[in-house]
């Protein structure tokens, strides 16, 4: 079948749905949708579907990047735009289904949002809302409004077009294409896209490889996941795309196996794509053939390393080799390799479908385009956005974000993932590019964004990330693997209480170290944390230091917990649920807490009722309490 048939068959299909008379319900059933009860929702519309005799169309899409309001789902009556509606449960989504395809209210009062044309009484446009209003969907744009498994929904709305167009060019305009573009791999380092596929392309060997890292191992990132769960189409048709301009026959997706969903989709997007010819041999009749494997990961960091990525495909150990020989001439089996992140590819599928001129129209001066961040932390807004290139800090943080989480201070925000830097308050006018990141300490890497607020202690975050770093060390260079140990065993004695006044130039000595002496970019980013913090957060590493206090009150050891004598109300809460029997008291007695016994679980401050707060947490400093329970009246 010619493209021509397959996509007008496709548009028909989509134009169908789309003025069935039928309403459709579209579930967000993404792993975030999912985890969220997604599932749950998902079986009692079906029930209540069926209760009302309701002929309805239930289909399960991807994630919309509003995590924090999941379970979602939209609705579209037949001549009106799609509801969106979020925070689901089974009852609030039985009951609008009620409300709205029985009675014909739409619940103005739980939307989120409408989509689409015609307008929604009492109800905002969703991309008007402050979380998408800054947002620009160029990789995302199918996500949650197609379904996924259906490749006729990718056609219809573009998908393939991309494909079809670069099967008619030369390799060399495509290169020239995504050149002009400036795309920049979206996989952390940020290399020229065009240049890398060039090198490849040049280089001498009839038999080439494509590869799609989809490894994805930054702890707090779920971009990739979600583009493969929701558009995993767009991943492949820039796959096919980069395979004919490169000269490459064949290519793998390195994908972790803790990504069920997203494998599932993947092999059912290939045998789509088989069936319409656009994979495999001769692919639309041009010639060329293109053949594809899906190889699962064991998901170790370091495997998402590009070398180490080719070892893992080969069956060696994953670990990293040094560079040159780099990949473009002799990658996977010995032969040329170009490897791209998810959304790279994707990238270069939509720059296909559109232009470069119109992808190079977002994003700014040396960062063009726009980005995917997993955005999480303590925001009001998780989830996952895609913004253009250049914009700020607060923008993402106060606007798409909401702000900080219960009204506290922004403190830090991690960018880049365990391998990025911390950047403090004074930076947060600061555009997200390579370039800006990169001046900070900090980096774009794959896309993992980490918001902090005033109760987050920065030296014990530092040692979170670095706990992470140093158990995924491959082990094979020394200042890596035991520079992490060195550095991690530091933090973990200033967090202690035990810090001494040389550590701080100790860990940044080490630090310079491992950066210089690491062959990979594990080692040579693990220290950015380290160096940011102590650039940003010296303070709190002095007071731990110097003064043996936490100021943000977390490193257990340097924290103490008291009842204040003058709040306590003697209602016993606190004395029932405190797990080691720390506290003693009696009714209408001031409780007091045995500071020997006491594990700092802060149950305690949990329970005791919010209109007493009379359980506080310090550090570095003591409160004066009774030594023993005494009377509330005695001490008024
Ligand atoms: C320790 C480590 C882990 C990495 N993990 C990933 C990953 O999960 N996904 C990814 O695309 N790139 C990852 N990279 C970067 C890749 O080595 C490589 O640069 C990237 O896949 C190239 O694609 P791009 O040009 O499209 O960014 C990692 C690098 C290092 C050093
Ligand atoms: S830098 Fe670390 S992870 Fe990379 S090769 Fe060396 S030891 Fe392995
Ligand atoms: S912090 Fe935990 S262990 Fe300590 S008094 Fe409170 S509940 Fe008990
Ligand atoms: S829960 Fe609060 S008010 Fe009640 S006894 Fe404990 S400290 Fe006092």
């Amino acid at each position: 079948m010619t493209f021509e048939k397959i996509h007008k068959q496709a548009v028909s299909e989509w134009e169908a749905l789309q003025s069935s008379s039928k309403p459709r319900l579209l579930v967000g059933a993404g792993t975030c949708g999912s985890a969220a009860g997604a599932m749950d929702v998902l079986k009692v519309i079906n029930e209540e579907l069926a209760r009302q005799n309701i002929e309805a169309i239930v289909i399960q899409v991807g994630c919309m990047g509003l995590c924090f309001a999941e379970p979602m789902m939209g609705i579209v009556k037949p001549g009106h735009p799609q509801v969106i509606y979020g925070n689901l449960t089974p009852e609030i989504a039985t009951q609008i289904v009620k409300d709205y395809l029985v009675a014909d209210n739409p619940r103005a009062d739980l939307a989120l949002g409408y989509a689409g044309d015609g307008k929604a009484d009492g109800i905002p446009n969703l991309f008007e809302l402050p979380v998408l209003k800054p947002q620009v969907r160029v990789v995302l744009h199918n996500c949650g409004f197609i379904d996924p498994e259906n490749i006729n929904h990718y056609i219809a709305n573009g998908g393939y077009s991309g494909l079809v167009k670069a099967l008619k060019m030369s390799p060399e305009a495509i290169i020239e294409e995504i050149k002009k573009s400036g795309l920049r791999g979206r996989g952390g380092a940020g290399f020229s896209t065009g240049q890398k596929w060039d090198f490849c392309r040049k280089a001498p060997g009839r038999e080439k490889y494509i590869i799609c890292n989809a490894d994805e191992g930054d702890p707090g990132a779920f971009m990739n996941r979600s583009l493969l769960e929701g558009d995993p189409h767009s991943v492949l048709e820039g796959m096919a795309i980069g395979a004919y301009t490169i000269g490459a026959n064949q290519g793998y997706i390195y994908c972790r196996a803790e990504y069920p969903l997203a494998l599932e989709r993947l092999r059912l997007a290939l045998r789509q794509m088989e069936e319409y010819g656009f994979i495999g041999d001769n692919i639309l009749g041009s010639g060329f053939d293109f053949h594809l494997k899906i190889k699962e990961g064991a998901g170790a960091f370091v495997c998402g390393e590009e070398t180490a990525l080719m070892a893992s495909i080969e069956g060696k150990r994953g670990m990293p080799r040094s560079r040159p020989p780099f990949p473009a001439i002799s990658g996977l089996w010995g032969k040329p390799t170009n490897i791209n992140n998810v959304e790279t590819w994707a990238d270069t599928a939509r720059i296909l479908q559109k232009g470069s001129e119109w992808y190079a129209g977002y994003g700014s001066e040396k960062s063009k385009g726009t980005k995917t961040f997993a955005l999480v932390g303590k925001v009001e807004r998780t989830g996952l956005i895609e913004v253009p290139l250049g914009i700020t800090l607060r923008q993402i943080i106060y606007e798409i974000g909401g702000g900080i989480l219960k009204g506290k201070e922004f403190k830090a925000v991690q960018t880049g993932g365990p391998s990025g830097g911390c950047l403090p308050p004074s930076m947060l006018d600061s555009p997200v590019d390579y370039e800006s990141l990169a001046a900070a300490g900090s980096i774009m890497g794959s896309g993992g964004m980490i918001v902090a607020d005033e109760d987050t202690c920065m030296v014990d975050l530092t040692k979170y990330f670095l706990n992470f770093t140093q158990a995924e060390s491959c082990g094979k260079c020394p200042p890596c693997r035991v520079g992490t140990r060195q550095m991690l065993g530091i933090l973990d004695r200033i967090t202690r209480g035990e810090g001494k006044p040389e550590d701080i130039a100790q860990l940044e000595r080490i630090a310079i170290t491992v950066k210089q002496g690491s062959l990979c970019g594990l080692g040579q980013t693990a220290p950015n944390p380290v160096l940011t913090t102590i650039r940003y957060f010296r303070n709190e590493y002095e007071a731990h230091i110097n003064e043996k206090r936490c100021p943000a009150r977390v490193c257990k050891n340097l924290i103490s917990f008291y009842i204040l004598p003058d709040k306590c109300q003697g209602c016993m809460i606190c004395l029932r649920a405190c797990p080691v029997e720390a506290i003693t008291g009696d009714k209408r007695m001031i409780h007091i807490i045995d500071q020997d016994k006491c594990i700092k679980c802060g149950t305690c401050t949990d329970v005791c009722p919010p209109r007493f707060a009379a359980i506080t947490k310090v550090s570095g400093e003591q409160i004066e309490v009774p030594q023993q329970p005494v009377p509330i009246e005695a001490s008024a």
